[in-house]
């Protein structure tokens, strides 16, 4: 099933995440639909709160070509896409931070530069709630960061630098009112 996807300035998506304390068939099916969702509107995550569920979970899927190192070796050969991550944490992160230039299923046609970890470990659970940890870079080191953030109601919006914010202000205004309309 495919979901509507919630737009910013609903005001689900500042909601922080509930925990997830049951893993049964339910929450198979959320994230198998989830993934579905974020599938059909070609992104690569996508967090509850942006299918109007204030919980835990998120679902990513990192093309393969995008999650390759400078020499074309793949960055996370034992990862298995979709990920599906219920209760993720970031556990430890690097020192070393860089920009990159992230969109959002939320913010149709808005991007900009934010800067991040280049490295981080999660730990999450499965859909069987099973414990399991990952280290990660690159593209997948993002993706995480920018999920988990949804789950605490932080909006990618809110790391980029004042500059950048002002200059998204017209086209935020915009989509706001279109929520707005919409809901
Ligand atoms: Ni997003």
């Amino acid at each position: 099933m495919i979901y509507k996807i919630i737009k910013f300035a609903n005001p689900v998506l500042r909601r922080k995440g509930a925990l997830v304390t049951e893993f049964k068939d339910e929450l198979k099916e959320l994230a198998a639909d989830m993934v579905e969702t974020m599938h059909d509107a070609e992104g690569i995550g996508l967090a509850a709160q942006q299918i109007g569920k204030a919980i835990r979970l998120c679902v990513i899927d990192i093309p393969e070509r995008a999650d390759k190192d400078d020499e074309g070796v793949s960055l996370h050969p034992d990862v298995t896409m979709p990920l599906v991550l219920v209760n993720p944490e970031v556990m430890a992160h690097s020192e070393e931070r860089e920009p990159y230039e992230e969109g959002c299923l939320s913010f149709p046609e808005i991007t900009g530069n934010v800067v991040r970890p280049v490295e981080v470990t999660v730990r999450f659970q499965d859909v069987s709630g099973a414990e399991q940890e990952v280290g990660a870079r690159g593209m997948l080191a993002r993706c995480m960061q920018h999920e988990i953030d949804h789950l605490n109601g932080v909006l990618y919006i809110d790391r980029m630098s004042n500059v950048k914010r002002v200059t998204l202000s017209g086209k935020l205004k915009r989509l706001k009112k279109q929520t707005e309309l919409e809901s």
